[in-house]
């Protein structure tokens, strides 16, 4: 399926120029209605049958595992990224001598949790940096990441794509030697899923846990998980009533059982049901899945090209393909571009992405359209030294 402009089904004024859908997407028309009608049901407590306390949340579960090709009983919902992770790292037990693998410059709730995993067993954190020295990182780094993995690896944890320049992790190699040496691999899907194809099966995933604000079109402290279920008899953070199996019996609920709903349903955070966030979940991924992920990077790699062009001849260089996502596009920008003045003109013409020192980072998505693009490359032309 080849994918037009879907710029009509958003709120986003012809006048910006929003770059910036790794920070936070923006909100669907459709998820603006179901929030509103969300909200007027909030008026009258009756309106709100046991049912609709699982409902959604079911729904939600099976179009998350749709997408990632897993089970919807092995999908929890989760309010962060740092949630999902002390979740499934409060169930890894250590062994003496055991390590955990992750890149450099992974992202802070990743980072913190697997630093809490090892300082509480003793473990050794292995950051595997890329060869700053090499033209294209994406090879190299990937094969020192696997060449690490090793007997003594308890968790390799990395997000799918860098969140910071969108370099692309090859999953598929890395969970296969992770399954060889029974390592575990948690990835941080939350800078992909959504917007680039994921299969836990095929990659060999134990653990993938996303925020669903970015890539997800879902809304803030809302996220997904995917556990393996070699964890289904974990022991979850909390302890809500919601995920027991008499749950939706309200008449019952003091017959207290020791039984947890199937699958993952035990990782699911207290108030799952989250009545006025869950509809933008839902109508987010509904929308996700007609689109599909697959056709969202190809109209991704159509606004890309052009800008990936005209950089290379600015002379930068640009991962292969194999190691380069289009969603996500950082670079540093050549020593003829004056930065200051960029961050004025960016302003100035309303172009909005992330700024980071010399380095900026790109990321697009459907609602872009290629005048998002052109109009970056003419802030960028009239900010030559
Ligand atoms: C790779 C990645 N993971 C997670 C998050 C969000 O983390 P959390 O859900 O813990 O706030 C972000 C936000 O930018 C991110 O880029």
């Amino acid at each position: 399926m080849m994918l037009s402009t879907q710029k009509h089904l958003f709120s986003l004024k012809d006048t910006i120029h929003y770059l910036n859908c790794a920070y936070k997407s923006p909100l669907l028309k459709t998820s603006e209605d179901e929030l509103l009608k969300a909200v007027q049901k909030e008026r009258n407590p009756i309106n709100f049958t046991p049912n609709d306390f699982f409902e959604d949340t079911e729904i939600v579960r099976q179009l998350f595992g749709t997408l990632v090709n897993c089970n919807a009983k092995q999908v929890a919902v989760i309010p962060s990224t740092s949630y999902g992770l002390a979740s499934v790292l409060n169930n890894i037990s250590y062994t003496t001598g055991q390590q955990v693998i992750t890149v450099e410059n992974e992202f802070p709730s990743d980072y913190y949790s697997i630093k809490r995993w090892c300082d509480t067993h003793n473990a050794e954190l292995k950051i595997i940096k890329p060869n700053a020295e090499l033209k294209h990182i994406g090879e190299n780094w990937n094969t020192k990441l696997i060449n690490a993995i090793n007997h003594k690896t308890a968790i390799v944890n990395i997000s799918s794509v860098h969140w910071m320049t969108g370099l692309k992790f090859d999953l598929e190699a890395i969970g296969k030697k992770c399954k060889s040496v029974n390592a575990k691999f948690i990835v941080d899907g939350t800078q992909s899923v959504g917007a680039l194809p994921i299969d836990i099966k095929k990659y060999n995933i134990d653990a993938l846990i996303c925020a669903s604000y970015k890539w997800l079109m879902g809304p803030y402290a809302m996220g997904l998980m995917y556990i393996s279920s070699e964890f289904n008899n974990g022991i979850p953070l909390e302890e809500s009533w919601m995920n027991r199996t008499n749950a939706r019996n309200f008449k019952q609920l003091t017959n207290y059982t020791t039984n947890y709903g199937e699958g993952a349903m035990r990782y699911n955070v207290g108030q799952t049901s989250n009545f006025i966030s869950m509809p933008i979940l839902k109508s987010g991924l509904e929308q996700i899945t007609r689109w599909t992920p697959k056709a969202i990077q190809n109209y991704c790699e159509d606004l890309i090209v052009p800008l990936r062009n005209y950089l290379q001849n600015l002379g930068l260089v640009f991962e292969h393909s194999k190691y380069f996502s289009n969603h996500i596009v950082g670079f540093t920008l050549p020593s003829t571009i004056n930065i200051d003045l960029l961050i004025k003109q960016l302003e100035a013409h309303r172009v909005y992405l992330s700024v980071r020192s010399t380095s900026l980072r790109v990321s697009v998505n459907v609602f872009n359209t290629t005048k998002d693009i052109e109009k970056l490359i003419t802030v960028i032309e009239l900010t030559k030294k």
